[in-house]
């Protein structure tokens, strides 16, 4: 495998993924390791990646400098490249011009990572401090208008860096350089796939676990749904999962979990009907942030007071994803809304976590699920918020509003999947909001609620632009809320992109 050390830039994540995509296993580590703990990882090839930092900058992140001479190949990117400068005693200084964005660099050597490739090209630069030497040894592989030093190398001791951004797709050539770098300087093989993925790690689950007991608290979400069958291949029925009901899923949401997990793959799996008390813990309650508390805490309550007549447990297993763990990780970024995941666990417990997807993406996580044989109405299943419906009931919910929407929002599902649009949106729901208009059905004035649509499409839920249904679809849409959703007598589309809307309506 490649690892690649972390110095804070945001497009780390980013490089682990360009390397899977080449068929190379990548992993994201803290720069705090040492060269020992490398050592023992089989590692062919370290990535230093982009951070904001200086390198001079008081609590600068630094290397074990033993890593320089443990022979293994090493590509610095951006401030992995000013830190390889630095350590080998080069000149690091602040640019006059901070560069950011689309940079021409002109190529100046034959140097493997560039090979057959153009001498002029496009890259994303992002940087304010600059090498403007290369240390002793190496040779200048690229220079541009403000970087004399854009890229450096000293192939003797197969160390390599650039200034700017080869994982990002504004540089033109870059996965062609990774590519490069991990065949031709790591002699990497290319033969990572999620099929050795799932051997491997039902081999380190079945290690980990032997013969003691796992508990994995599933939600019938993409995550939870594989973590599950994975342990579950793992080590059979030495798992049990646990699947609480909080009364605020979608319409048959429950029975499809249940089908799919206990007669499909024969899991046991016990469910919790807890809705009753989700429901009397929020009423009146109509404050957003108080409703996700509200019932991230009854989870965390169900769980352990359920969880213990289970008996007793070793391991808890979680679809812990990658994302996940980067996003937790910027302590900077604001809270725009506290994003309670039912899933989230007391912290007090005494289990060891198992986490088996945590190195794996989003799309790569579906992809293991297909091969796991569990079935697109679980593995392309959209996003769905751990509070599930009543963060999509304005106002305070109530047993009524609640099956009213889960009828509406099983209307809308089932209209965007009959007009093929299932998965090219993001996510599409019915929104309730806390309002009731006059209308006219038949010869009668009505006076009854409004459907709020909502639909986006998006790469990863940050950024959202609101899905252009064709007018005949929403046209079907609305005939079938007024029609199909008792109490209904208006339909409106929701035409905000985030920002600055949210996803969500709360
Ligand atoms: P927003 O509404 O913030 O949503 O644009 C972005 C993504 O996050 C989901 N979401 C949540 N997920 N607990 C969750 O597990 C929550 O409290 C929550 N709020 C929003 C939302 O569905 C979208 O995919």
């Amino acid at each position: 495998k490649v690892i690649v050390l972390d110095f804070g830039g945001q497009y780390n994540q980013l490089i682990t993924r360009r390397i899977r995509e080449l068929n190379v296993y990548s992993e994201l580590l803290p720069p705090t390791i040492t060269a020992d703990q490398i050592k023992k990882m089989h590692v062919k090839g370290i990535v230093f990646s982009g951070g904001p930092n200086s390198v001079y900058g008081e609590g600068a992140p630094k290397v074990d400098p033993a890593i320089f001479d443990l022979g293994i190949p090493i590509l610095g990117i951006c401030y992995g490249m000013q830190l390889m400068a630095y350590h080998f005693a080069a000149k690091v200084e602040r640019a006059a011009v901070r560069e950011y964005g689309k940079a021409m660099i002109d190529v100046r050597s034959d140097a493997v990572l560039y090979k057959n490739q153009p001498k002029q090209q496009q890259v994303w630069m992002s940087h304010s401090d600059l090498v403007t030497a290369p240390p002793v040894g190496f040779q200048i592989d690229a220079a541009t208008d403000h970087a004399p030093v854009a890229a450096m190398s000293d192939p003797d001791r197969k160390l390599y860096a650039v200034q700017f951004h080869p994982e990002v797709n504004h540089s033109v050539h870059g996965q062609e350089m990774i590519r490069q770098f991990l065949f031709e300087v790591c002699g990497c093989e290319g033969s990572w796939t999620m099929g050795s993925y799932i051997n491997q790690s039902v081999a380190e689950i079945r290690a980990a676990v032997g013969d003691k007991k796992v508990l994995c608290a599933l939600s019938g979400g993409v995550d939870s749904s594989v973590a599950a069958v994975l342990v579950h291949r793992a080590i059979g029925d030495n798992l049990t999962c646990m699947f609480v009901d909080h009364g605020l899923l979608r319409k048959n949401e429950a029975d499809l979990v249940m089908q799919t997990f206990t007669q499909e793959f024969k899991m046991n799996v016990v469910k919790i009907d807890a809705s009753k008390r989700f429901l009397d813990r929020l009423t009146d309650v109509s404050d957003p942030e108080r409703k996700r508390k509200i019932i991230g805490e009854e989870f965390i309550r169900v769980f352990e007071e359920e969880s213990k007549k289970l008996g007793h447990f070793d391991f808890l297993a979680q679809g812990t994803l990658y994302t996940d763990i980067i996003e937790s990780g910027t302590a900077t970024a604001a809270t725009i809304k506290s994003h309670h995941n039912v899933g989230g666990l007391p912290e007090d417990m005494e289990f060891q976590l198992i986490e088996p997807l945590k190195s794996l993406f989003k799309d790569e996580v579906r992809e293991l699920g297909t091969q796991l044989g569990i079935s697109d109405d679980i593995v392309w299943r959209q996003p769905f918020p751990g509070p599930g419906l009543a963060i999509r009931i304005i106002g305070a919910v109530t047993g009524d509003k609640l099956a009213l929407l889960k009828e509406a929002d099983f209307v809308v599902r089932d209209e965007i999947k009959r007009s093929g649009l299932d998965r090219e949106i993001w996510q599409y729901f019915a929104v309730l909001p806390d309002i009731r208009s006059v209308g006219v059905m038949g010869d009668e004035r009505t006076y009854a609620y409004t459907i709020g649509i909502r639909a986006v499409t998006s790469k990863d839920g940050m950024t959202a632009d609101w899905a252009r249904i064709p007018y005949d679809v929403l046209e079907r849409l609305s005939t079938r809320l007024v029609n199909e959703v008792p109490n209904v007598n208006r339909v409106v589309y929701d035409i905000t992109s985030k920002p600055p809307a949210t996803i969500e309506w709360e």
